[in-house]
């Protein structure tokens, strides 16, 4: 228990998760009843389709996190984004001004499903010299690596790799599920998340914890879920244990 969650879109009226502060509290509500007791909010930093206003996810955090203390959710909730691999986000990467987890020194990126991006390596690594530490959303979804786990097993030696809990369960189909379940496996993931966007998503994310108890047991559980996003959010990458 005392699970942390890195990644979630759990504020309201945001971007495709919580529609309202209503759903919201469910939501989080029905994370600490899984075991987390810290949620970081990651809306969505994707131009031209979601790309809310850091004022607004800064306003929509503050009266979530108020609605938790005055509904007694034991549950403590931080804010970050998912950001987009796009050009908001490299004309932010000069003063590192994309929302990072607290703004701390670790944040949360996608890239496109089929495309690895130009520089990529290189890009990471510049980041992990200023300090920095990348965190790279369901690296299970990105098809290029899907014949070459050996360049995102490189990656994770100076990034943070995140797999979606519902990935594990089986509900983003056969392919993703099955490699879910070998970065987890083979220790080269470094931690699982919900990504909730729905109340429902929430089940899927507790039958992927249950996967990784029944499989590989509860130190694994304790490391992927609680230990090692602690670590990250310090802006540390963990050891993978292989
Ligand atoms: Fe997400």
């Amino acid at each position: 228990m005392g699970y942390v969650d890195l990644h979630s879109h759990v504020l309201p009226a945001l971007d495709d998760g919580s529609p309202d502060m209503a759903t919201t509290m469910a939501m989080l509500q029905g994370l600490n009843e899984v075991g987390f007791e810290q949620v970081l909010a990651t809306p969505h930093q994707k131009a031209a389709q979601f790309l809310p206003a850091i004022s607004s996810i800064h306003r929509a955090h503050v009266e979530a996190r108020g609605a938790v203390t005055e509904a007694g959710i034991g549950l403590t909730l931080g804010v970050a984004a998912e950001n987009f691999w796009d050009d908001v986000f490299f004309s932010r990467m000069r003063d590192m001004s994309f929302p990072r987890y607290n703004e701390g020194r670790a944040f949360l990126f996608e890239i496109p499903t089929s495309e690895i991006p130009v520089r990529f390596e290189d890009t990471l690594f510049e980041f992990s010299t200023r300090g920095y530490l990348p965190v790279m959303a369901h690296p299970e979804r990105y098809t290029p690596f899907w014949k070459d786990l050996d360049r995102l097993e490189r990656i994770g030696r100076s990034c943070a790799l995140v797999v979606d809990l519902a990935a594990l369960a089986g509900y983003h189909g056969f392919r993703l599920g099955r490699l879910a379940k070998r970065l987890v496996a083979d220790g080269i993931a470094h931690a699982v998340a919900s990504d909730v966007h729905t109340p429902s998503d929430i089940r899927q994310a507790a039958e992927g914890i249950g996967w990784i108890r029944k499989r590989l047991g509860e130190e694994v559980v304790t490391r992927l879920l609680l230990e090692n996003p602690r670590c990250i959010l310090s802006g540390e990458l963990p050891d993978r244990q292989r």
